[in-house]
């Protein structure tokens, strides 16, 4: 999938850093050194995505967001924060952002999620595409119960228990399914467990629509949602239907369920309770016929108690639960899907006879891995991207050289002691793997999987010293 992006950054090793990567990658990018800039550059040259930094000479990285979604609403911006604390990546997202990423910015990360925005932008903008067969582009190959790797017991069990789901689901002869709850810590595979529930299922033939809870900016949630009839306000010059109706005989699947704002809650309440829609501006309540999958990293049940989650949404949306286990919890997986990631990649970047060492396995097996299987993809596509040799040794793994219990640790914070602010966070862990690394630049930027112009960058700017 190819697209264009527009990168605002003022500092230009770092914007430079985006582009090449990015091109490397097949996209078509430009970069403006400030927000004046980069909305003129909007104007003239209409990218598919832009990357955003905060803090920008002149007005600053939200202000330049703001604008840039009232004059292109529909256009997904990722923004870049980490001079800021937290409120800035928080106001962002209510600004209607995709996206945020904390600085140093991994760039394969930064390239995920640009992906995901242009996807999920062009699959609202296709939705009649989508009804056609359930095959949208760049979506996996395989979609179905077998594309869940991993012969762990934890892993056998939930696959059990997903084809219980849709042999249930196959056998109900009238009603509605009930939503399924999808839960588990990042990069556990809780979308791929959606589109196996759907792919296998009696819907496949139907749309898969998929809403990313986190990215929908509050002033739009409701037409993006149900859609609005020609005149409903100042802009709908035309009618159009929304992401619920247009999933009618299929899936909908609400991805980071727990970032929705409650006021949004209340509306998909409705959904769920009465499967009916109403377009803004309709009178008439239109029946829809929808699958409803919804997934949250977070812990609904303590954010029911504290009052930022429905109580009866939770209740509605959890009728079944499937719970993904930590990739740490799955014995003996992280060989197996290590070496199915190696194979795929080295087929993709055409390298041949590409093994792991034995003493790689166990290195890469005893690591704790905070963002799950997501991290031993993109650890072993970089293996694959920079090895010499076709067998990969431990010193090859781009892992942190202490052991993996204290990085890891380091890497997710618990939440007693997490750094309130970003930057503070940003310092500890660089200072952290610079340490463990003997202040070696190459290894703790391969460790923190950072290029090391950008390393050296980040040391000057915290002023870090060993
Ligand atoms: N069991 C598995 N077998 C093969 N690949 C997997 C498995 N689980 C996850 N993956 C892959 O790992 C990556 C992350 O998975 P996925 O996007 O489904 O995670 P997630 O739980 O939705 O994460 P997040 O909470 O961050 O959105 C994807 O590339 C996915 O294809
Ligand atoms: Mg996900």
């Amino acid at each position: 999938m190819s697209y264009s992006v527009l990168i605002v950054e003022d500092e230009p090793v770092l914007a430079r850093n985006m582009l090449v990567y990015l091109e490397r990658h097949g996209l078509i990018c430009q970069t403006a050194s400030s927000g004046e800039e980069g909305l003129d550059a909007l104007e003239a040259s209409r990218p598919d995505a832009v990357v955003l930094d905060y803090n920008l000479p002149g007005k600053d990285g939200l202000s330049v967001l703001r604008l840039m979604r009232e004059r292109e609403p529909q256009l997904p911006v990722v923004m870049a924060t980490g001079h800021g604390s937290e409120g800035i990546a928080v106001e962002a997202m209510k600004a209607g952002a995709f996206d945020y990423l904390i600085k140093p910015v991994s760039l394969h990360q930064l390239k995920q999620v640009l992906d995901r925005a242009v996807q999920q932008q062009r699959q609202a903008l296709e939705l009649r595409h989508l009804r056609a067969g359930g095959g949208v582009s760049g979506a996996p190959a395989v979609q179905g119960l077998s594309a869940l790797l991993g012969g762990s017991p934890a892993m056998r069990k939930l696959r059990a228990r997903l084809q219980q789901l849709v042999d249930a689901e196959t056998r109900l002869n009238e009603g509605h399914a009930p939503a399924v709850l999808i839960g588990g810590e990042t990069g556990t595979g809780k979308e791929l467990v959606a589109r196996a529930l759907h792919f296998e299922g009696p819907r496949r033939n139907g749309p898969f629509v998929e809403i990313n809870c986190a990215s929908l900016p509050a002033q739009l949630v409701e037409s993006e949602l149900f859609g609005h009839e020609r005149g409903a306000f100042t802009d709908a010059r035309e009618r159009r239907i929304g992401l619920v109706e247009a999933a009618h005989g299929g899936t909908l699947f609400l991805d980071e369920v727990g970032e929705l704002e409650l006021a949004t809650q209340a509306k998909l309440l409705k959904l769920l309770e009465d499967h009916q829609v109403r377009r803004l501006g309709s009178v008439r309540e239109q029946k829809v016929d929808v699958r409803v999958l919804a997934a949250t990293n977070r812990p609904l049940e303590a954010m029911v108690q504290s009052g930022q989650f429905r109580g009866d949404l939770f209740y509605r949306l959890g009728m079944l639960r499937i719970e993904l286990p930590p990739l740490r919890e799955r014995d003996g997986d992280v060989a197996e899907l290590a070496q199915a990631f190696l194979a795929r990649s080295a087929r993709r970047y055409g390298k041949t006879g590409l093994r792991f060492s034995e003493e790689a396995l166990d290195a890469l097996s005893r690591h704790r891995w905070p963002g799950n299987v997501r991290e031993l993809g993109n650890l072993v596509e970089q293996c694959v991207i920079l090895c010499a040799e076709p067998v990969i040794e431990v010193e090859d793994l781009p892992l942190p050289v202490a052991p993996a219990s204290e990085f890891g640790a380091l890497d997710f914070p618990a939440s007693d002691n997490l750094p309130t602010s970003l930057p503070e966070t940003e310092r500890r862990l660089l200072l952290s793997a610079l340490e463990r690394n003997r202040w070696n630049v190459t290894q703790a930027a391969r460790a923190l999987g950072i290029s090391r112009d950008t390393l050296r960058y980040r040391i000057d700017k915290f002023g870090l010293r060993p």
